[in-house]
Formats: structure tokens, C-alpha cells, sequence
């Protein structure tokens, strides 16, 4: 059996087999930010038989929810997602491409609406790009091959 990099948690959520480097890019996503109370568990660059080296991100006593986690698919589609319970997986699911993503990504466009004055929120529409993902801005059509830098 491979050691644990990380302990087990009691309960909370395990998002597990993240691509390998992304797992700060995760934090950004479920905005575990400096100043953040919850006990999060980080592995990065892991050995993982099925993936050559993942990374790991433990939240616990938290169950995160669908539409937040489904995010994480935008930089690991093949994020696992485990609900713990008294030490028990209790519940294993993917994620799952969101088709559209509000906040997080900043516009690149500086003339772009959302980077202006206005109070507008981010918008974008998300495409398959063969086994990548590019999203399209709702408000000025500008695209995004990268996303990893525009992630905030
Ligand atoms: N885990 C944890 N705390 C627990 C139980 C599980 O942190 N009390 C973590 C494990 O370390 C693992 C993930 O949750 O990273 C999934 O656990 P499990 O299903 O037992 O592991 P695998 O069978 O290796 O998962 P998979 O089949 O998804 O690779
Ligand atoms: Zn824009």
C-alpha cells in the first residue's frame, strides 16, 4: 500500500487525484483564502498509480457543495470528489464541467465591462477544447486558452 501523504480526516471533503501543481488553484477556486479558519490538508506532486503524481486537498467539517466543486473540472477533470463521515467515505462522485462559471476568472480584456467601474461579476461560457477547456467571456467574447493565469 502506497503511504499516506496526508492523514485521514474525520469528516469534511477530500478532492482527491487534482492534477499534479494545481492544488493552489483549488484553494483559489473554493476561496480558502489567508485568514481561513477551516483545517485544510495539502498534498502536492504525490505518487498516484493512476495518474503519476496528483495532488490532494482536504477540507474538514465541510461538506462543499456541487456548484463549487464542479469548478475544480475546469483545471482537473479528473478530480474525485469524497465525502467523509465518521472516517468513512460516504459518498465518491466526479466533477463535472460547468457550462457556465460566474466569478473567479477575471477578463483578460482590459476594455471588457466586468473590468471596469460597473459592479458586474465575471461570465463566462465554457467550451471543450479536445482535452482542454476554453471559456469565452459573456460580455466581450474574449477567449481564454490559459486558464491558470486568470484564476483569481
Ligand atoms: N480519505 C481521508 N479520510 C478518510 C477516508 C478517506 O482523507 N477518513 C481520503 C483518502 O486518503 C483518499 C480519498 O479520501 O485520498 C478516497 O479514499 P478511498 O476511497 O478510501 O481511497 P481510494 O480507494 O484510493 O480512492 P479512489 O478509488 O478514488 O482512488
Ligand atoms: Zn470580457
Amino acid at each position: 500500500m502506497e503511504r499516506l501523504a496526508v492523514s485521514k480526516i474525520k469528516c469534511g471533503t477530500v478532492i482527491d487525484h487534482i492534477n499534479a501543481g494545481k492544488a493552489l488553484l483549488v484553494l483559489k477556486i473554493l476561496a480558502i483564502r489567508p485568514g481561513c479558519r477551516d483545517r485544510v490538508l495539502i498534498a502536492m506532486n504525490v505518487p498516484s498509480r493512476k495518474m503519476g503524481k496528483k495532488d490532494i486537498v482536504k477540507v474538514e467539517n465541510k461538506y462543499i457543495c456541487d456548484d463549487e466543486l464542479n469548478k475544480i473540472a475546469l483545471i482537473s477533470p479528473k478530480a474525485t470528489i469524497n465525502l467523509i463521515e465518521n472516517y468513512e467515505v460516504s459518498e465518491k462522485k466526479r466533477v463535472k464541467l460547468p457550462n457556465v462559471v460566474e466569478g473567479i476568472i477575471v477578463c483578460p480584456n482590459k476594455n471588457c465591462i466586468t473590468n471596469s467601474r460597473e459592479p458586474i461579476k465575471s461570465k463566462f461560457h465554457v467550451e471543450k477544447n479536445g482535452d482542454n477547456v476554453k471559456v469565452v467571456c459573456h460580455y466581450c467574447g474574449k477567449k481564454i486558452y490559459e486558464l491558470d493565469k486568470y484564476i483569481v
